[in-house]
Order: C-alpha cells, then sequence, then structure tokens
C-alpha cells in the first residue's frame, strides 16, 4: 500500500513492474551511452530518472515485505547426518515455495541455558519476550519475527535433546501468562514442523511427540511431526570397539539406502506444503 502511494506521489501511479524495469534499463542505456542533450533536458531527464529509481526501489521492498522468513533450527549436534538433512530438505521445501530460510544450529551457538525462572517475562512490558540475554536470544527474536518454525532434534534417551528443551522452554514459557483467561500471550501462531529421528521405531515416542506437538501447537502455532526411526547411527557399525548387538548392520544399512531418500522426499514436500499456505 506504502509503495503505490509513493508511486502516486512520484507521477506513476500505474507503473507495472515490468515496465519499472524496462525504463531503470532506458535510463542506464541512456546515461551510458545516449548523447549529450543539453542542460534543460539533462536535468528533466535526472528528476524523471531518480523517480523511477525511487519505484524500483518501492517494488524491491514490497517483494521482500511478501516474502515468507521461516525460521530453521538444528537441535542436534551432528552435521549431515538424519535430522539435520531432514531439517535442510524441508527448509528446501520451503525454499521451493518462495519463503526465505534462516537457520540456527543450536550446537554451534554462544553459550546458553535453558529457562531461568526469572519471571521477567512475566512483566507487563516484556509480555511474550524472554528477556534473558545469552545464545538463544537470536533464535528467540527470529521465531517472533518469523512466519513459521522447522525445527528437528534426534532423540536422546527417550526425549529431545538438552538443547531443544533449552529453546523449548524459553520459546514456550515467555509465552504463557498463567492467566486463566488468556493462558497465552502469543497474538502471532506460525506453523511449525517438529522433526525427530530416533534409533527406535517410527512409532516408539508416539506419546512423547504428542505432548509436544499439543504444546507447540497452543503457545507458536499449528504443529505438524515427523518421524524418521530406525535411522542409521554410524558407517560402518563393523568399526565398533565391541559388537553392537542390539542392531543388525545389514538391517540399518538396508532401511537406509531403501527408506531414507523417501523421508527427504517427504520432508522436501512437507516443507514447501507447510510453508507455502
Ligand atoms: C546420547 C544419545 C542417546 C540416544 N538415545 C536414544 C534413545 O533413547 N532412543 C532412540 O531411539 N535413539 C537414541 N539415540 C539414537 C539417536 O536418536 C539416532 O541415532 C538419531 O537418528 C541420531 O540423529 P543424527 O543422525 O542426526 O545424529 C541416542 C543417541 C545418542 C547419541
Amino acid at each position: 500500500m506504502q509503495g503505490a502511494a509513493n508511486r502516486q506521489k512520484n507521477g506513476f501511479a500505474h507503473l507495472d513492474k515490468g515496465r519499472c524495469a524496462f525504463y531503470c534499463f532506458s535510463i542506464w542505456y541512456k546515461w551510458g551511452y545516449g548523447t549529450d542533450p543539453g542542460e534543460k533536458e539533462r536535468q528533466g531527464f535526472r528528476s524523471c530518472a531518480a523517480r523511477i529509481i525511487c519505484c524500483a526501489y518501492e517494488f524491491m521492498l514490497e517483494e521482500k515485505d511478501m516474502e515468507k522468513k521461516i525460521i530453521a533450527v538444528n537441535a542436534g549436534p551432528r552435521m549431515g547426518w538424519n535430522t539435520e538433512t531432514l531439517i535442510a530438505e524441508a527448509s528446501k521445501g520451503a525454499a521451493s515455495a518462495g519463503a526465505k530460510v534462516e537457520r540456527f544450529d543450536l550446537f554451534r551457538l554462544e553459550k546458553y541455558t535453558g529457562c531461568v525462572s526469572c519471571f521477567g517475562c512475566k512483566r507487563e512490558k516484556n509480555k511474550g519476550r524472554c528477556v534473558c540475554r545469552d545464545g538463544l536470544t537470536p533464535v528467540l527474536d527470529a521465531i517472533r519475527a518469523g512466519d513459521g518454525l522447522i525445527i528437528g532434534s534426534p532423540n536422546y534417551l527417550g526425549e529431545l535433546t538438552a538443547s531443544f528443551r533449552a529453546l523449548y522452554e524459553r520459546l514456550i514459557f515467555q509465552n504463557l501468562t498463567y492467566d486463566r483467561e488468556h493462558p497465552c500471550c502469543n497474538e502471532r501462531p506460525i506453523p511449525v514442523l517438529l522433526i525427530m529421528t530416533s534409533n527406535a521405531p517410527d512409532t516408539s515416542y508416539l506419546g512423547l511427540l504428542k505432548n509436544y506437538q499439543q504444546v507447540l501447537t497452543r503457545f507458536v502455532g499449528p504443529t505438524e511431526l515427523f518421524v524418521s526411526g530406525d535411522t542409521l547411527q554410524l558407517k560402518d557399525y563393523k568399526k565398533t570397539d565391541w559388537p553392537w548387538t542390539m542392531f543388525d548392520p545389514d538391517q540399518k544399512k538396508a532401511r537406509h539406502e531403501a527408506v531414507f531418500p523417501q523421508e527427504r522426499q517427504r520432508a522436501f514436500e512437507l516443507g514447501a506444503r507447510l510453508f507455502a499456505e
């Protein structure tokens, strides 16, 4: 709206993007290769060129405003492995639907903690904002300003990682008011994709994931789950110091080769669908 008003002010109310680009090209060409038309025309040309360039700038700002910003958070430590790969695929899917993705790797941030129970977020002036300043602050700020969240974690000892939990505590608690009438102060719900990978089969942690889904949906936005179970944990299980008899290395490898590529594809499609809407 602001862009249209500014174009009108510049005398180009009905200028469209294509024509604006053509005029910009003409200005560039005339500037570089045109003959000098004399002082009077030169002034007219300059003023017209300035107004056209302002319009082009407005178009660029409009385009940027329309772009969705998706925050991708990797709560696992291993780059290029199961969790990170699926997060990357979902991010590519979101990007393919026109979103801009900003990525955070929790294991590579400055030092941070979970909620320290300072209750700063329970003061009117900080409502919905964690006031603790550390490595997680830029992540929380980005999620608050973003249009969607992709967050993934491996399962560690029946839970999501400690890094995931640190972010989760602060992300949820800042939006929890303790007011019976309005328990959540998040006025801008965003779609969330929660990815978990585990050694155990896909269905082993459904209870845990349903709980996360419920809480995230309530305090951040509508949440979808994506689980990749029975993952390949090592490239070569034969190189371990003692036999890892809990696993069948051949079965793990076969599953990784047959099923994981399909999961990558599904994660891509989910990212494209969730963040295009
Ligand atoms: C410290 C630790 C604890 C784990 N605990 C579990 C567990 O309780 N249940 C499970 O299914 N897998 C468990 N795993 C396996 C990982 O969840 C699984 O291999 C996951 O896919 C690893 O993700 P990544 O390849 O992205 O690192 C554990 C792995 C580690 C390193």
